[in-house]
């Protein structure tokens, strides 16, 4: 795994849309796998300031999302349709017929499920982007997730459910169950990108670049992809040893 310390969250978000930038001048028809969360949003940012400069253009980009929660329909604002939409793609020049999300909604959960299989499946990705629980997970996939699943219904866990609450209101609860791509699908993708900002995050870290691969760190399947660079602050690193950093190629 390349690792790059940024000075901090405004620099980390300059790297990384400068990572994604490339690809798409590159490939300007490129899949982009993209995530929700507060670690994207300066990246976001970026590229609409890169967009809007005439630097990058998306209207041959395509986009499959991680995750989205159960039950929660597009117009709510705490969906992950409504999060891109407002923070991203509201802001650029995307095709909405372009744009993928997993659908939470339905009594068919598991057709769901299949559904965006395929549509991974038609759409390889040429870099995916990625933030990281505080329990290690990436995606929606929690600690115990077969590194071998795909798209799948997940109970989350009391703690992810705990870090998202900042994000819901008074009176209304995180759901307890989320749609997401699962390992096999996210390390497909040609490129990963994650990203980790704050010392809430460096246990998580710690454990994604110099733990064990196991099961129980989620994240830590990406020590064995053989294109995933970690843009990271210095809080998030900061339990990191030096040698894994200047190891890194
Ligand atoms: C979001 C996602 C999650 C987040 C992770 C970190 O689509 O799949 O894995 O990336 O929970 O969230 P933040 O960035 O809010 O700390």
């Amino acid at each position: 795994m390349k690792i790059i310390i940024a000075d901090n969250y405004i620099h980390l978000s300059e790297i990384a849309a400068g990572i994604i930038t490339k690809t798409i001048i590159e490939k300007p028809d490129a899949v982009l796998g993209l995530a929700t969360g507060t670690s994207p949003i300066g990246t976001y940012k970026k590229l609409i300031d890169f967009y809007e400069n005439g630097l990058v253009s998306f209207k041959n980009v395509h986009t499959v999302n991680l995750d989205e929660y159960v039950g929660l329909n597009e117009k709510h604002a705490q969906s992950y349709h409504y999060f891109m939409h407002d923070i991203f793609f509201d802001h650029i020049d995307i095709k909405q017929k372009n744009i993928h999300i997993p659908c939470g909604l339905g009594d068919d959960l598991e057709k769901n499920c299949r559904e965006y299989n395929e549509i991974l499946l038609k759409h390889p990705r040429d870099i995916q982007l990625l933030g990281i629980g505080s329990n290690g997970h990436i995606g929606f996939n929690e600690p115990s997730t077969p590194f071998k699943s795909f798209t799948h219904i997940v109970e989350l866990t009391e703690r992810t459910r705990h870090d998202n609450s900042r994000l819901f209101g008074f009176g209304d609860s995180v759901p307890k169950q989320a749609i997401t791509m699962g390992i096999v699908s996210i390390c497909h993708a040609k490129k990963i990108l994650i990203l980790a900002s704050g010392a809430g995050k460096a246990d998580a870290v710690y454990n994604m670049v110099q733990g064990d691969v196991t099961e129980e760190c989620p994240a830590s399947i990406l020590q064995l992809h053989n294109d995933a660079v970690l843009v990271v602050d210095k809080e998030a690193a900061s339990k990191l040893d030096e040698s894994a950093i200047s190891q890194s190629d």
